[in-house]
């Protein structure tokens, strides 16, 4: 589904992301690992266009997307998730469902006012299908609730809704579970499941958290200092002599990332 072909992406003197190539494949929810700074959300931020690759390519269903902007690939059915959510936070939580298929089709809401307005009054379709998603989420009891007032978790559930709010084939998802409650954990990964085998979303997810990693993911990539070290299944991995050195030679495997 997404071939990523020898990447590469340097900020200044640091190479974040060196000659790294792997496939996620349709259907699959695919694993990305690594210690803080391994070039993960880099990645991620070019695949989904936010910044452009030194060199390399990236290919969506065979055809190359490289440098494609945000919204140009929203339409292709690729979304992503930020790894500090990017909620309106002075819109209730299902407005800021009601926003994304407008900006989908490419309405700048923030500069005009009415046509938010206009999105959020009108439009039925759009009402009916954040209802269907706050329900899946099991996030309807706060769904008139200031987005900025959510729980760090709460604001994660709604980042994947919004993902919902469009029609998503790819979605990339950075971080998923970082500051998420055990209970709110739970859901997540079972939202993350169903949509993967009820409506055929392929995933590629950033995380820390090796147990939901386990649970969800078949295979995984790891990266560090910028490379592809290895890919498999997580019980292979956590066996794998390099990647056990990623982590606890160079790394700070414990932390939790506060890039974006
Ligand atoms: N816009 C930027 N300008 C300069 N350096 C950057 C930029 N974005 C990332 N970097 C650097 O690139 C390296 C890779 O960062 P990246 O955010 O991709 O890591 P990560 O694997 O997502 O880490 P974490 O797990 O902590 O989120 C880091 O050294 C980071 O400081
Ligand atoms: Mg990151």
């Amino acid at each position: 589904m997404i071939e990523i072909e020898r990447v590469s992406r340097a900020f200044g003197g640091l190479q974040a992301v060196r000659e790294v190539s792997f496939t996620v494949a349709t259907g699959s929810i695919t694993g990305l690992i690594g210690p803080n700074g391994a070039g993960k959300s880099t990645l991620f931020n070019i695949i989904a266009g936010s910044i452009p690759p030194d060199s390399g390519a990236i290919r969506l269903q065979g055809e190359d997307i490289t440098g494609l902007p945000t919204h140009r690939l929203f339409h292709k059915g690729l979304v992503r998730t930020f790894q500090i959510p990017h909620e309106f936070s002075r819109m209730t939580v299902r407005e800021n469902l009601m926003l994304v298929p407008a900006a989908q089709r490419g309405e700048n809401l923030l500069k005009s006012w009415l046509s938010w307005w206009k999105v959020v009054r009108e439009d039925r379709e759009i009402l009916r299908r954040a209802d269907d998603v706050l329900a899946f989420l099991e996030i309807d009891h706060v769904r008139d609730e200031l987005a900025g007032n959510l729980s760090g978790g709460q604001k994660k559930l709604l980042d994947l809704g919004r993902t919902m709010m469009t029609d998503a084939r790819a979605v990339l998802l950075d971080e998923p579970g970082a500051g998420v409650n055990r209970t709110l954990l739970g859901k997540l990964a079972e939202a993350i499941e169903r949509l993967n085998r009820e409506r055929g979303y392929t995933f590629c997810v950033i995380e820390h958290d090796m147990d939901l990693i386990a649970r969800l993911c078949d295979p995984v990539m790891v990266m560090a200092n910028g490379e592809l070290i290895a890919e498999g299944d997580m019980a292979s991995l956590r066996q794998n002599p390099q990647v056990r050195e990623a982590y606890l030679g160079t790394g700070s495997s414990g932390q939790t990332g506060t890039g974006t």
